[in-house]
This record gives structure tokens, sequence and C-alpha cells, in this order.
């Protein structure tokens, strides 16, 4: 049975993306939206002539019309969002990161699983087209056996540097951007155990007033051997989306090939017996990229919350999870311990049982 759900937005930054998925999807009704800004509040209203807004998150929790709050507010606010919103009976869709560290993981993971509320994380790369299209062609077996996982997230992101929460205690870019390429490898390797990297920070980021990490590298391996690599650059000029898009996830396997881009929507494959193919999807440049060129990608978030709705309506877990969402963070710390000691390398099992998660 599918049923049209009804939503609440906090936080109208990239909550914009999500109003705008809800208002197009025939799977979701917007029903509020919350900003302590109410400057933007009135701004979204005008552009997407929806009144439903208030400042107070109170307003959104107490509305017994919503099913589902979506959460789009400064990482460190996440968690106190989140356990609200549960508490208050909701369905929760938060952003990425879910947290901002492991420090109130197990406490999530406890939340999450006395509740029969689904919290689903809106990790964007696995709803883009091009990402879609290599999943499917994973699923199909077309691969062979996965040897390789290469991904990285290069973009020249020194306007993030304006955002105030940005300084604040938590803000990495490995939190904020290198995720996206993280979760590409636990996507196709989600028993990936032990990483080794380096790490530095570049005068750009230095000049901030800043001391987070901005060029990073990463060797990642599992169990049985797979492995894969993790690129990120985040305050250096890059060469342009036309020769290195700013997310990539290549596979390599033993019958083949495959690569999907973020920006320009392609897909090259090349499986054992067939041409090499690269297939454009630019027909949905208009709907992936709504506003603001490629910074906004509501496209992503329409495919995601009609997921969600999906698995509401079978009451199947949606992916990722509290768990798996948490398992990246881990991997990130590990990242992090790795490239601080000068690349040994370190298991993510044992960063996760410091948390007293198992
Ligand atoms: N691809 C993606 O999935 C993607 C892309 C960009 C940002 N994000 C995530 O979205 C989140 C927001 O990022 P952003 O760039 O929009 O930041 P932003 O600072 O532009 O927007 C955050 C908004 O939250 C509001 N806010 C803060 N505290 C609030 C509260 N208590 N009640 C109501 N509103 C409150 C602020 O007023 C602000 O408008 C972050 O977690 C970020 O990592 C995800």
């Amino acid at each position: 049975m599918t049923k049209t759900y009804k939503l609440g937005v906090i936080g109208l930054g990239e909550g914009r993306s999500i109003m705008s998925a809800a208002l197009q999807s025939s799977r979701w009704s917007l029903e509020a939206v919350c900003d302590l800004n109410e400057e933007l509040c009135r701004a979204r209203e005008e552009e997407f002539g929806f009144s439903g807004w208030t400042t107070n998150y109170n307003d959104l929790l107490q509305n017994p019309e919503i099913d589902v709050i979506a959460i789009y507010t400064p990482d460190q606010l996440h968690f106190t969002h989140i356990k609200q919103a549960l508490e208050a009976g909701k369905h929760v869709v938060c952003t990425k990161p879910v947290l901002p560290s492991l420090d109130d993981a197990a406490e999530l993971l406890r939340l999450s699983a006395s509740t029969d509320r689904k919290l689903f994380v809106g990790q964007s790369t696995r709803f883009f087209e091009p990402m879609l299209h290599q999943r499917r062609d994973y699923e199909a077996g077309k691969h062979g056996a996965l040897s390789v996982v290469e991904s990285h997230y290069i973009t020249d992101g020194r306007w993030f540097l304006d955002k105030g929460w940005s300084k604040q205690k938590g803000f990495s870019w490995m939190y904020g951007f290198m995720i996206h390429a993280v979760d590409m490898v636990r996507w196709y390797l989600p028993d990936v155990s032990e990483v080794t990297g380096y790490a530095l920070t570049s005068d750009n980021t230095k000049e901030h007033g800043m001391d987070a990490w901005d060029s990073l590298r990463f060797l990642l391996r599992n169990p049985s051997g797979q492995i894969a690599q993790i690129a990120g650059d985040y305050t250096l000029p890059t060469l342009g989306q036309h020769v290195e898009p700013s997310i990539a996830c290549v596979l390599r396997g033993t019958k083949g090939s495959s690569r999907s881009e973020y920006s320009n929507l392609q897909y090259h494959s090349h499986f054992a017996g067939e041409a090499p193919v690269t297939q454009t999807f630019e027909e949905k440049n208009d709907y992936y990229f709504r506003f603001e060129g490629k910074s906004h990608h509501a496209g992503e978030y329409q495919n995601y919350i009609e997921y969600f709705a999906d698995c509401l309506d079978s009451g199947k877990t949606p992916l990722p999870d509290a768990g798996e969402a948490i398992r990246t963070l881990g991997l990130m710390l590990a990242m992090e311990r790795s490239a601080s000691i000068g690349g040994q390398p370190v298991k993510i099992d044992d960063v996760l049982k410091e948390f007293n998660i198992g």
C-alpha cells in the first residue's frame, strides 16, 4: 500500500533542496518548515509559495500531522534534533554526517533501537543518476568479482569557510565533504576493516585561521582482501569539472570496470564481451540541479525521499540507517588516526570499541 507522507523540515539552507523535492514528489506533502532565521523563512516562502513556516522546532515536533522530520541543521545539532524528533514519535531523515563525531554514537544507536520509528541518513551521492546505474550493474553481477574501489571528492570548497559554523568545534573537511567519497567505498565494501593514509593542512586553510586537514589520501582493505582508495582536496584550485568531476566512483572487477561521475552526469562502463560505453544523462540535468548551478542537487533528495517512502510503506529498513552511518563515521575516525600517526594502519573495530560500539 502506498501512502503520501507529510514532511516537516528543519534548517532551510540545504533544506531548500528537500523542500523542492517534497513539493515535486507525488509521495510527499510538505506540511511545515522551520529555521531560526526569519528572513530565510520568508525567502523560502517567496521562492516556493509555501507559507507554513515557524522559527520554533517544537511547532514541528508537536504537529500531529507530520509523519517525518527532515533535519538540515548544522552537523553539531543533528543529535539533539534527531533525538527530539524520535522522542516525539516522528520518523527521521537526517542529512550527512548523522553526527560530527562518535561521541554520541552509542546513545544514537540505543535510541534508534528503542523505537519503531525509522532513522534514514541522506547520503545523497548514492541517489545520483550515474551512481544508481553503476549500482544496478554491480548488483546484476556485471563487474564479476570486485577487486578495487576508487573514490574521490575533490573540490575547491573555500566558500564553505564563510559559514560561521564551519569554524566551530566539530567541523572537518572529512565529515563535511569527504564523507560522500567514503560512503561510496562503504556502499561497495561494507566490511572494510583497516585503513592507512596521509593528510595535510595547506596554507589556503591556514589563512582562514583553521588547521583542518584539506588534502587527504587513504588506502583501505576488508578481511577478504578487496582494496579501495579515497582521495579528497578541499581548498586547492581544481582542474575543473570537465577534466575531473568533483565526485567519482570507480569499480574494477574480474569481468569489467565502471566509473560514475558527479556534475557531468556521466557513467562509463566496460564489461566482458561488450564494447566500452559512455552514458550521459543530460536530459536529467534540470531534475537534479534546480538552483544555483550545480551547488544544490535537489533531484538526489527527491530520489532518496521517494526511496524512504517505499521503505516506510513496506517496513523495510532504509539504508544507510544509524548503524551503517555510524560505521562510516568509525571509518573516518580510523582514517584520521592513521594520518595523525604517520600512516600506520588502523582497524575500524578498534576505534568503534573505544566508543562502546560493537
Ligand atoms: N549533499 C548533501 O547531502 C549536503 C550538502 C550540503 C549540506 N549538507 C548538510 O546540511 C546541513 C546544513 O548545511 P547548510 O550548508 O545548509 O548550512 P547552513 O548554515 O547554510 O544552514 C543551516 C540552517 O539551520 C538553521 N538552524 C540552526 N539551528 C537551528 C535551530 N535550532 N532551529 C532551526 N533552525 C536552525 C540556521 O539558521 C541555518 O539557516 C549540514 O549538516 C550539512 O552537512 C548536506
